[in-house]
C-alpha cells in the first residue's frame, strides 16, 4: 500500500516512503477496513506502524500516560509533544493529532490557532477533535483553510462532566437520530473520517451508511468501516480497568512486572551484573587502567 516518493520535492529531502494521507483513508470508504491505534511515544509509534494505517495520538495520553482521571487536563504542549514523538517513531501511517479540551470549542479561529500550531510544530496530517453539529462550523473553518479534520461523534470523553459519565450513546430513538445528524454535519463540513464511539451495532451501521467518509468505530461493533483501539489498552498494559469492547491481545503488563521482579532479585542477590556485563581493564604505558576497546564494544 506504501508508495515511494517521487525525487521531485522541493526541499530536497528525500524521505523513504510516503505516508498514507488523510485523502488516502477517505478513499478507503466501504473498501479494506481502516486500521488504527493510538500511539503516543516514538518507540511505540516504531512498533506498530508497519501494520496500521492510522496512528492516533489521542489525548487518553492523559490517562494512559500521565495517569490522569479524565482527558480534560491535557494541554496543547503535552499534545505537540507526543505528536512529535510519534511522528519521528514512524514513516507509514497518517498520522493525526487529538486536539485537546479547551483548544478549540472557543472560536473557529482559536481552532484555527490551536490546530495549525500542532501541524507546524509536529508535522502531523491532520488533527481530531470531539462534537457534533455544534462543531460543523469550525471544521468547515478548518478544512477550507488547509487542516484535515478527523471528527468524532458518540460518546464524547471530553464531555464527560455535562453528560455525567462514559456511557454507551444513542440507545433511545431520538439520541440515535441526534447522532445521526451529528455524523452528517461533520461530514457535510469536509471531515476526512469519523471517529464513532461508544455506540451500539445498529446505530454504528445506520452512520455508516449515512456518510461519505470511512466511520472508525470503538466500541461501536464491526458495522463501521474502520476500528480504532487504545493500544495500552489491547496490550494489557494499562493495569485498570478493561473496557467490554477491547480485546486483550498481549499481557505486556504482566511481562514488565515479571522482568522487573527479576532484576530487582538478582540484584539484590548480587546475581546481577554478572562478570559478561562488566568492563574489563588495562594498563596503559603509564600504569593507568583504562577500559579495553573489546570490552567497550562487548557492552
Ligand atoms: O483519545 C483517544 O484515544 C481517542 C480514541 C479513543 C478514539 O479519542
Amino acid at each position: 500500500m506504501s508508495t515511494i516518493a517521487q525525487p521531485t520535492q522541493r526541499s530536497g529531502v528525500m524521505p523513504m516512503m510516503k505516508r498514507l494521507s488523510p485523502r488516502d483513508i477517505s478513499a478507503r470508504k466501504g473498501g479494506e477496513p481502516v486500521v488504527c491505534i493510538t500511539a503516543y511515544t516514538a518507540p511505540m509509534a516504531r512498533f506498530m506502524d508497519p501494520h496500521v494505517d492510522l496512528l492516533l495520538v489521542g489525548d487518553t495520553l492523559g490517562m494512559v500516560v500521565y495517569g490522569m482521571e479524565t482527558t480534560l487536563g491535557v494541554t496543547l504542549e503535552m499534545s505537540i509533544a507526543h505528536g512529535l514523538a510519534v511522528m519521528r517513531g514512524s514513516q507509514k501511517a497518517c498520522v493525526i493529532v487529538d486536539m485537546p479540551f479547551g483548544s478549540y470549542q472557543g472560536s473557529p479561529t482559536d481552532a484555527f490557532n490551536a490546530c495549525a500550531r500542532v501541524m507546524k510544530e509536529t508535522g502531523c496530517a491532520g488533527v481530531k477533535l470531539e462534537g457534533g453539529r455544534e462543531m460543523a462550523e469550525t471544521i468547515r473553518f478548518l478544512t477550507q483553510r488547509g487542516i484535515p479534520v478527523m471528527a468524532h461523534v458518540g460518546l464524547l470523553p471530553q464531555s464527560v462532566n455535562t453528560v455525567g459519565g462514559f456511557r454507551v450513546q444513542g440507545r433511545s430513538k431520538e439520541g440515535a437520530r441526534a447522532i445521526v445528524a451529528d455524523a452528517k454535519a461533520v461530514t457535510a463540513a469536509g471531515a476526512f473520517s469519523v471517529v464513532v464511539e461508544g455506540v451500539v451495532e445498529s446505530l454504528a451501521r445506520t452512520i455508516t451508511k449515512a456518510v461519505s467518509v470511512p466511520t472508525i468505530g470503538i466500541g461501536a461493533s464491526v458495522a463501521c468501516d474502520g476500528q480504532v483501539i487504545v493500544g495500552e489498552d489491547m496490550l494489557g498494559m494499562f493495569g485498570g480497568f478493561t473496557p467490554k469492547f477491547v480485546k486483550r491481545y498481549a499481557e505486556v503488563g504482566t511481562i514488565v512486572s515479571d522482568a522487573v521482579g527479576a532484576y530487582a532479585a538478582d540484584v539484590r542477590a548480587r546475581r546481577f551484573p554478572g562478570p559478561e556485563h562488566v568492563y574489563g581493564a588495562l594498563e596503559n604505558k603509564n600504569g593507568a587502567k583504562r577500559a579495553s576497546k573489546k570490552s567497550l564494544k562487548k557492552k
